[in-house]
């Protein structure tokens, strides 16, 4: 069956605004709220996460019904991802954010086939920003009537140098115990450092609390480098079309791993540029040393 990546980009527009109307109707901080933990007193979710992935899935199911889905809140352990089309989707990414009230929360959602992101489309309805991608189309970023091409003020012009005049995103994730804590410790503490050796130091870290949003926002060249291990497939599928097509790199998270599948975890993305992103990718492979993420 041959589909419309604009039909399917239109129809997740569609759903995905109608989950940020939720996302506003919603008070998961107040104290009737239902927040349960699933791993760990880090790892969240509400009951606006699992109904704003009921309806979408229904939706989809209806609409493309022979069209695989997968989903955080509803995918059976050891899913895999195979060359089949699958709709991928977080109904809320960012659901620590979404439960204190930082804005930094979004819906994701991606049509993925051949293990490739086909169509990403992300909303943040508290800063009402619409992220949306079709492959070989270019990405864009829409809030209110304003839609602009990323990545934003001409970034993907601007040549990487190195590290030292990078933001860089990280972030701890909720696993926070074993080898890839000590690995992320460690490679913060070197980043973030004033050195006495006359090594540099990066311009800033950042943690916003949003793989998704992350990626997004590298794609818009306004952070140069995220860094994450831990990061689920519906968390980066949707932004993973918009930050290739916005022109950004992605890597694995360890060294070495120049190829970065979409279910592989662990990731280094780097911003739209018109040099130096393969050297960015090296650099900070080399700050990692020869550790590895599990
Ligand atoms: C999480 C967030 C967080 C990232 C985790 C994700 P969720 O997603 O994106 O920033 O560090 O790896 O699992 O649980 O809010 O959908």
């Amino acid at each position: 069956e041959d589909i419309s990546l604009g039909d399917v980009c239109d129809l997740l527009i569609k759903l995905a605004r109608q989950a940020g109307e939720l996302m506003l109707a919603a008070d998961p901080g107040s104290s009737t709220a239902t927040v349960d933990t699933k791993q760990n007193t880090a790892d969240l979710v509400t009951e606006t996460d699992k109904a704003i992935e009921n309806s979408i899935r229904s939706a989809l199911a209806e609409a493309y019904p022979s069209i695989a889905f997968l989903g955080e809140e509803t995918h059976q352990q050891g899913q895999q991802l195979t060359l089949a089309p699958v709709f991928i989707v977080d109904p809320i990414d960012g659901t620590t954010n979404f439960i204190h009230g930082y804005p930094h929360v979004c819906v994701s959602l991606a049509l993925v086939a051949n293990r490739e992101s086909q169509v990403g489309v992300v909303y943040n309805p508290f800063l009402d920003q619409l992220y949306t991608a079709i492959k070989g189309q270019g990405s864009f970023l829409t809030t209110g009537s304003r839609r602009l091409r990323l990545p934003l003020r001409g970034a993907g012009a601007q040549p990487l140098k190195d590290l030292s005049t990078c933001v860089v995103a990280a972030e701890w994730g909720y696993d926070r115990r074993g080898q890839n804590f000590e690995i992320k410790k460690g490679v913060f503490a070197k980043l973030a450092a004033a050195r006495e050796d006359g090594g540099k130091m990066v311009h800033a870290l950042r943690a916003m609390g949003s793989a998704t949003l992350n990626m997004c926002a590298v794609a818009a060249g306004q952070q140069d480098v995220y860094w994450e291990g831990g990061a689920w497939v519906w968390d980066v599928a949707a932004a993973y079309c918009i930050l290739k097509e916005a022109g950004g790199l992605i890597a694995g998270g360890n060294p070495g791993d120049w190829d970065a599948p979409i279910d592989g975890r662990k990731y280094l993305a780097v911003r739209p540029a018109s040099s130096g992103q393969e050297d960015i990718v090296k650099e900070f492979w080399s700050v990692m040393g020869d550790q590895k993420m599990e």
